[in-house]
């Protein structure tokens, strides 16, 4: 899960069905892969029910929650699940998102650039240590789906 507070932070970010509609997966990887931060978990998959009611526990009371959740999984597009690494990676990562409602998000953010609507905000990440740890740990279960690799840019960052 990393080790959040060092280099070896990690944070859970997806790109929501949405966004894979979109065709913006390769902007939000381009965004953190510039940044510095390194990509050391990614898969593409349409959840099932129990995962998105797991990854949204937190919010299962809420009115939206059961929209939020077929959105998720309905299968008209998939999500890609993603474990990106580096300093300060979980706040920043919220930083680079934006908002949650596009409508706050500021310019040069992810949200900010391509979305209107809270309920299709294109993207996800982890909001603290402990949620990133919940998060890849749910999203990532395999034996080596999570890869140790060392980049040759860390020392230019
Ligand atoms: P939340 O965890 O509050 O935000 P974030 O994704 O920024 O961590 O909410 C999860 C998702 O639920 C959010 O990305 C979009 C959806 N949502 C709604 O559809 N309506 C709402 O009023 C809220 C608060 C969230």
């Amino acid at each position: 899960y990393g080790v959040p507070g060092t280099s070896k932070e990690r944070t859970f970010i997806a790109v929501k069905p949405d966004g894979v509609q979109r065709g913006l997966i390769s902007d939000i990887i381009a965004r953190f892969e510039r940044r510095g931060y390194k990509l050391v978990g990614m898969k593409l998959l349409v959840p099932s029910q129990a995962l998105a009611r797991e990854h949204y526990a937190d919010l299962s009371s809420k009115p939206f929650f059961a929209g939020l959740v077929d959105y998720m999984t309905n299968g008209k597009a998939p999500v890609v699940g993603m474990v990106w690494e580096g300093p300060s990676v979980i706040k920043q990562g919220r930083i680079m998102l934006g908002a949650t409602d596009p409508k706050a998000a500021g310019p040069g953010t992810i949200r900010g650039d391509y979305c209107l609507t809270i309920g299709r905000n294109i993207c996800h990440g982890s909001d603290s240590a402990e949620s990133a740890q919940k998060e890849i740990s749910l999203w990532f279960g395999g034996k080596g789906e999570v890869v140790d690799w060392t980049s040759n840019n860390e020392e230019w960052i």
